[in-house]
Order: structure tokens, then sequence, then C-alpha cells
């Protein structure tokens, strides 16, 4: 029930009750939601609370709004624990889903003085650029950009970039991952990421950057992804 004379907002109360019933799965994905008067006359509340409760919903990926229908629940988002250094596609493949990629575009270029910097090579040092779209059973989850030293991981192609850029690090190249650094940021779709990731317009994103170090600490990729945030949330166990 709204408690009204809780301290703790209306909306966000009526908020908390919804995405509850998303969590123990009495809204499945797809299901729509109850209108805004229904909220309203259920919880004898205002349309205008109703209205706030939703629109932090869908800002927040869990529910969706079609054009002159409804409101509708999203698709369960994917639990990503921030432990462990993973791929995507091991990601995936430990879910049960099928890891697929959409290969934007793949150049060898001179690296701008900040990729070099992250790379510790020199300005203008050849880097692979490739942009990719990586997918989940075939849905669009995020749209990463990542720059290699071609002297440090020779021989990526197309194909590679198909699959497992991690396997082909390790298994081809013989060269052992150790460890990584990763920013996680709020962003909103850019145009880009709004027909790649095949998301609406100012959709919440997580920015991602990643900078991966080899074994004996050299720097082996730097990578900018943007996560769909109605899609994922990060994880991680802490102790004290
Ligand atoms: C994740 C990371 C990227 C990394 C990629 C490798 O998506 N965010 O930084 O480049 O995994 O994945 P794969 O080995 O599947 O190409």
């Amino acid at each position: 029930m709204i408690n009204k004379n809780s301290p703790i907002p209306i909306y966000y109360q009526l908020e908390e009750k919804i995405k509850n019933q998303i969590d123990q799965g009495d809204l499945k994905p797809g299901d729509m939601l109850p209108s805004e008067r229904e909220y309203a006359n259920t919880y004898a509340i205002s349309r205008m609370t109703v209205r706030q409760a939703i629109t932090k919903l869908v800002n927040d990926g869990y529910v969706y709004r079609k054009k002159g229908t409804g409101t509708f629940v999203s698709e369960k988002k994917i639990e990503q624990p921030l432990q462990g250094l993973t791929s995507f596609t091991e990601d995936m493949k430990a879910r049960g889903m099928t890891p697929g990629n959409r290969l934007v575009h793949f150049k060898v270029v001179p690296a701008t003085s900040s990729v070099a910097n992250y790379l510790k090579i020199q300005e203008n040092d050849p880097v692979y650029e490739i942009q990719r779209v990586r997918l989940a059973d075939n849905v669009p989850m995020a749209l990463e950009t990542s720059y290699l030293p071609e002297k440090l991981v020779p021989g990526v192609t197309k194909e590679i970039m198909q699959s497992s850029l991690y396997e082909y690090i390790e298994a081809a190249l013989g060269k052992k991952i150790k460890e990584a650094t990763q920013i996680i940021e709020s962003s909103t779709a850019n145009q880009n990421e709004v027909e790649l990731l095949q998301v609406r317009k100012s959709s919440p994103i997580l920015l991602i950057e990643r900078h991966t170090y080899l074994e004996d600490g050299t720097p082996v990729e730097f990578v900018k992804s943007a996560y769909r945030a109605d899609r994922y949330r990060f994880m991680i166990n802490m102790k004290r």
C-alpha cells in the first residue's frame, strides 16, 4: 500500500512498488502497465504523481512508452558482475546467450595523442580502430570502439573481430591478459547510438572505458563502450 503519512515521497513509493512487481515477476517483460488513471484510482493519488513515478521508471529503463498504446515492461536487465576481467563473448556464453557482432568499422589509423598516451606508444604509431555492435541473442547490447597497437596485436582481421578479440590475443597470439581499469559513467544515446543500438532518442546509456594490460604491464587495448542502460546493470560484492 501507499503510505501518505510517510516522509518517503509518494511517487517514490509507487516507483519502488512497480519495480518490486517487475523483480518478482508479477509484471513480466512485454506486460502492459495499468494506466495512469487506474493507478491514481487504486491508490487514491494524483495522476501527476503516477506520471512522475512512471517517468522515473522509463528513464531508468525498466519500462517503455509506446505512443498511443501504453507503457510496457522492458526485458529483464543483464546483471554484470564487476569482479573478474571477462570478455563480452565469455559473459554471454556464461549466461547461455549467443554472442554476436556487427562490425561497424575496421581501420588501421595513426594513434592520436590521447590514444597513444593510453596505450603508451608514440603518437602516429599504427593502431587498429575497431567499432562493433555487440549482440546477445541478436539484440544489440553495446557499441564498442577499441584501439589496439598494431605491433603488439598483429594480424587482427575483420573475421577475427566477428568473434572474440580476447580469444585471439590469448589463444592465437599466446599473450596473457592480466588486468584492466574500468570507468563507468552515465549518458544518453547520441544519434549514432540510437541507430546502431536500436534505442529511442535520449535513451539512458552507460559509458564504459576500459584500459587493459598484459602480464608484463603493457597496455593492450583502450576501449570506449556504450552499453544500453535499459538492458544492463552492474553488480559488485563488497566486504568490510
Ligand atoms: C568486453 C569489454 C571490452 C573488450 C571485450 C572483448 O566487451 N567491455 O573492453 O574488448 O569485452 O570481447 P570479445 O573477446 O568478445 O571480443
